[in-house]
């Protein structure tokens, strides 16, 4: 049962004999921000007053007289300017949740228009170890899969890996000049893994070398312009012109500070060479290294066998060291289609671009042309090769010939939104209708200082040392709240350990779904496991006390899920619960409209609130007749199975104990 989706409907019969199309006016029924308008408001009246030319609250007597609610509702309340106020009956209420007790989904019903779903997430370059940028990725995606598939839609879900790249030129060449052979018998991946990053370095050093000067000129141009802008603020005397002008100002020596603070970087970065006398000698005899590398990363795309042979030999290598992440999180794909699979049809795509008059010769490349884009996409270099765009073009149509699918998510870095705006642009002048095309983007994990969060020694973290440092802090955390028992400790060693397992990984994931994805965040591993807040941690310990409830109280939880209990309300926080219980399909829905799983955060972290509050003020164990304890228990049970589903929707486990 989806309330307000039912409140809708009932709205709409009503609405439809006043306005034509009234969708509008049913997105103004919403749930009440505060209780004493009851549980939802339709503020439809007032728009609609203005429209029919009407004084809105005898429109609202008119919408609540055919209003046809009875079985819902108490008699809808007129108040102000003409809201209407709902407030569901708890007869209903208490039916609603009794289907529930005995209903696996928890009376979330499947939608009744499913839809095929292409979720393409995760999508690492295989040739490096995975970093904190994938996680989000990773778990939105994966949270999105599992939401869909549990409303009812088919989902397939994609790795995009990217195993075709120039890291693959990378790790050719460095397996080639720098790899130790035994190093690479006993621990390939590592090996790989070091020569990837002493290749990275090289290059580094190089970009930076040739950043250097146009840094230098920026910070030339922006001195001047800084000097002059503060000459102009200085001298306008009119104060709304010099208020802009100050601003102006402001906003230039920003921009100053950052060039400078890059410069400082960029120097820091090349001195550090120059201390190291085997890293000088490294970069003496690998002056051309940049051109190497895209040389072997073409020699591989163009068939060489050497280079194809080395790529076949790594990527097995290179899969099963991200798998062994995937294992951790608990994550896995229907397909893991890499950009290397694309990779014989690109031609295709690229002549078929052309036969269609959508892409043509500009300075050497090819090219598609968009209206509304300042550069136009290019399809193939000057050299011949064809880029990330040219697959991903090849990816899209390959998806729409083999599934149909209604919708193709990609759950991917913000900073990647102007190639997917070309994306989508370009399919649809290629002719890939009747799909909706989403770039489902998200922004930057911080650390504490607000940038990009970065080692120490400012490399990216890697994702599994991130992993294994949450279930460490997550240990603790389950080992002080066990020892504070009142009772004593009731947890071995081992179960300690288990619990932390879950409890740190699930830690991660939610610190990052309960974001909305459009913003950045700052990574806190102090907070994240905190057993107070929006945290997974105090849900997952908002699950386990039920359990003990259960476990002190002797209460068979079965035998009343049996049909054995029946649940009543009357106090005003049993309500205040009932009602957030019925509410779980809406949260869902929510998700299903912008994906974004934070909707399902917030409804569970909610949902966990009002149980603390109920469990204050109302006794469970020691409530007064055993019919009383029964309903109580019951409401303590669903929350537990909301908790739990909900929490799996988001790839994350419940423990028992805690
Ligand atoms: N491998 C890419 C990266 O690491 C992400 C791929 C996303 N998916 C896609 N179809 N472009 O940036």
């Amino acid at each position: 049962m989806n309330i307000l989706q039912e409140l809708k409907q009932r709205f709409q019969a009503t609405l439809t004999q006043l306005v034509d199309d009234p969708s509008a006016e049913l997105e103004m029924i919403r749930p009440a921000q505060d209780a004493r308008f009851g549980d939802y408001q339709a503020n439809c009246a007032m728009p609609l007053g203005k429209k029919l030319g009407k004084p809105p609250r005898d429109v609202a007597q008119q919408i609540v007289e055919q209003l046809d609610l009875n079985d819902l509702c108490d008699n809808p309340e007129i108040a102000g300017p003409g809201f209407i106020n709902l407030r569901l009956l708890d007869d209903w209420i208490q039916t609603q949740l009794q289907h529930s007790v005995s209903d696996e989904r928890l009376g979330v019903t499947p939608t009744a228009s499913p839809r095929t779903y292409i979720i393409d997430f995760s999508s690492p370059n295989v040739a490096k170890p995975m970093h904190v940028g994938h996680i989000r990725s990773t778990v939105i995606g994966d949270s999105l899969c599992r939401i869909f598939r549990f409303l009812g839609h088919q989902v397939i879900s994609d790795n995009h890996l990217g195993d075709w790249g120039t890291q693959f030129g990378m790790i050719i060449y460095g397996y080639r000049n720098f790899a130790l052979s035994e190093a690479y018998e006993q621990e390939p991946v590592q090996e790989l893994g070091r020569v990837y990053r002493v290749v990275r370095g090289i290059m580094d050093h190089y970009d930076a070398l040739d950043r250097q000067p146009v840094v230098a000129q920026r910070i030339a141009q922006l001195q001047t312009e800084v000097e002059q802008a503060e000459r102009q603020a200085e001298e306008e005397t009119e104060k709304a012109a010099k208020k802009k002008a100050t601003k102006a100002c402001k906003k230039l020596r920003g921009q100053l500070n950052e060039a400078v603070a890059e410069q400082k970087s960029l120097s820091q970065k090349i001195e550090k060479a120059a201390d190291n006398p085997e890293f000088a000698e490294r970069l003496a005899a690998h002056k051309t290294i940049r051109d190497d590398v895209l040389a072997e990363t073409a020699k591989l795309h163009s068939g060489d066998p050497e280079n194809l042979q080395l790529w076949k030999e790594f990527l097995p290598k290179c899969r099963d060291e991200i798998e062994r992440v995937y294992n951790r999180l608990q994550v896995s794909f229907d397909e893991e289609l890499g950009e290397s699979f694309y990779h014989d049809r690109l031609k295709a795509v690229v002549d078929d671009l052309q036969a269609k008059g959508l892409a043509t010769e500009s300075e050497g490349a090819t090219c598609v042309f968009l209206d509304g884009f300042e550069a136009p996409m290019i399809v193939r270099k000057k050299d011949g090769a064809f880029l990330y765009a040219t697959t991903d073009l090849a990816t899209l149509q390959y998806r729409v010939e083999r599934w149909s699918p209604d919708a193709i998510l990609y759950v991917v870095d913000f900073r990647q939104s102007d190639h997917f705006d070309k994306l989508f642009a370009a399919a649809r002048r290629w002719g890939i209708e009747n799909v909706e095309l989403r770039h489902v983007e998200f922004g930057t994990v911080l650390g504490e200082d607000g940038k990009p969060f970065k080692t120490r020694a400012g490399d990216t973290v890697g994702l599994e040392s991130l992993l294994d440092a949450a279930v460490e802090r997550a240990a603790q955390v389950v080992n002080d709240n066990d020892d504070a028992k009142p009772q004593g400790a009731e947890l071995s060693t081992a179960q300690r350990q288990e619990i932390a397992d879950v409890v740190g990984h699930a830690a991660i994931k939610y610190a990052d779904l309960s974001q909305n994805r459009a913003s950045d965040y700052v990574y806190s591993e102090d907070k994240m496991v905190a057993l107070r807040g929006n945290t997974a941690t105090y849900l997952q310990y908002s699950y386990a006390r039920v359990q003990s409830i259960f476990a002190r109280g002797g209460i068979d939880i079965e035998s009343l899920r049996q049909g054995n209990g029946t649940i009543s309300i009357a106090h005003e926080k049993e309500r205040a619960l009932a009602l957030q219980l019925l509410r779980f399909s809406e949260a869902l829905t929510e998700v299903e409209v912008d994906y974004r799983p934070n909707h399902l955060t917030n409804y569970l972290y909610e949902l966990a609130t009002l149980f603390s509050g109920f469990f204050e003020a109302c006794p469970v164990i020691k409530a007064d007749t055993p019919e009383l304890r029964d309903s109580r228990a019951l409401l303590c049970d669903l929350v537990a199975r909301t908790l739990k589903i909900g929490l799996s929707l988001l790839g994350i486990q419940v423990v028992e104990k805690m």
